[in-house]
């Protein structure tokens, strides 16, 4: 079937979590808590963490777009483009994406950060794909990471328990058989940062010996109004991008959650209608890893997707941010 508008097809996936692994036993020895409580309460059971000195977050984005790269045999410099969603760059400035591309060698791309916490890796997608539907670009990489243990705070059991480190890509090329992105809803409601945000480091509150003394530097979050909004607004919109395409439970193949929190994922796909057995989950191992969670996951299920699938993204992080985009599977794995 041929059809002469271009789609924005994501036509390779590839992951990196470091080694290290933090499990819940370890994080009983540092905080009071329980695994039982954090399982119950998250479907967490371990994450990972970037250890070494002067690792940040580009280091983890480098290696998933190396070894996307290899996948496709595609040399960097074909790169037109590069975005990296994250919330943990590694500098203020330069961007992420920048030092993503100089460790790649995507001499060729231009190259720049998008930030809206655990909803950017969708934003990065769609503001991706729009340079693909223009005809402007032919090869775009959007990145999706977080060296998320830069800033939580171990002695916080409230959120040490959530977050963890990883990075995923994704390639972005033409289609002009109709795969790919489909549709998207994004939304942001900024008067939701007093519940989720970093106190200090940026303009507003420069880093001081004041600032790091009141552990400023770390995620703030009021978990439980953070989770019903959650709850809500990610099942809202998935539930939308459904009925506005037409779809029923039926029709979509999977289900691609952000990994927040198990009963956060499983209200979204209760509210589309979709079992279990269509959810992406991985939140077991992983923990929350905020812009990596949805590229990871789209990694570790590679294989099981084949073309033409309906596939539902979903997210849902600080700012606040939310949304979900609807796509066509472009290709079978080999
Ligand atoms: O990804 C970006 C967006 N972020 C999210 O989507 C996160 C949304 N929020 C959540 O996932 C959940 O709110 C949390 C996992 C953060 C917390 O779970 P909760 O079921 O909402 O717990 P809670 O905050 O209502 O706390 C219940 C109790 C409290 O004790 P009291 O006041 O009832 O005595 C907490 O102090 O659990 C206590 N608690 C813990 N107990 C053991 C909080 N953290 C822990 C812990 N271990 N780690």
């Amino acid at each position: 079937m041929s059809n002469t508008k271009l789609h924005a097809a994501i036509t390779a996936v590839n992951g990196y979590v470091p080694e290290y692994i933090l499990t819940n036993a370890e994080l009983e020895k540092m905080v009071d808590t329980t695994d039982e409580w954090i399982q119950s309460r998250t479907g967490i059971r371990e994450r990972r963490i970037l250890k070494g000195e002067g690792k940040g977050t580009s280091d983890m984005g480098a290696e998933a777009v190396k070894g996307l790269l290899a996948k496709r045999s595609i040399d960097a410099k074909e790169i037109d483009l590069l975005i990296c969603a994250t919330t943990t760059p590694d500098y203020q400035f330069p961007a992420t994406a920048n030092v993503i591309t100089d460790k790649v060698g995507a001499s060729n791309a231009y190259s720049f950060d998008i930030n809206a916490a655990c909803s950017g890796f969708i934003y990065a997608l769609n503001t991706a794909a729009k340079f693909i539907e223009s005809g402007t670009y032919k090869k775009i990489v959007v990145v999706g990471g977080d060296k998320m243990s830069s800033i939580i705070n171990y002695e916080d059991r409230t959120t040490c328990i959530i977050f963890g480190d990883g990075a995923g890509a994704v390639l972005l090329e033409p289609n002009n058989e109709g795969m790919g992105i489909q549709d998207a809803i994004l939304k942001s409601d900024g008067s939701g940062r007093i519940h989720l945000h970093q106190k200090a480091g940026g303009s507003v509150n420069p880093a001081s010996h004041e600032t790091i003394d009141a552990k400023q530097h770390y995620v703030y979050q009021e978990g439980q109004s953070v989770f019903k909004f959650a709850v809500t607004n990610m099942a809202d919109v998935s539930a939308q991008i459904m009925d506005r395409n037409n779809l029923t439970a039926d029709d979509i193949a999977w289900l691609v959650p952000h990994q927040a929190n198990k009963r956060i994922i499983d209200a979204t796909a209760n509210r589309m209608g979709v079992g279990p057995e269509k959810v992406m989950l991985n939140i077991h191992r992983y923990g929350n890893t905020t812009n990596g969670t949805i590229p990871l996951c789209l990694w570790e299920w590679e294989n099981k997707l084949n073309k033409g699938d309906n596939i539902i993204l979903a997210a849902f992080g600080g700012g606040f941010t939310w949304g979900s985009i609807y796509i066509k599977w472009a290709y079978d794995s080999e």
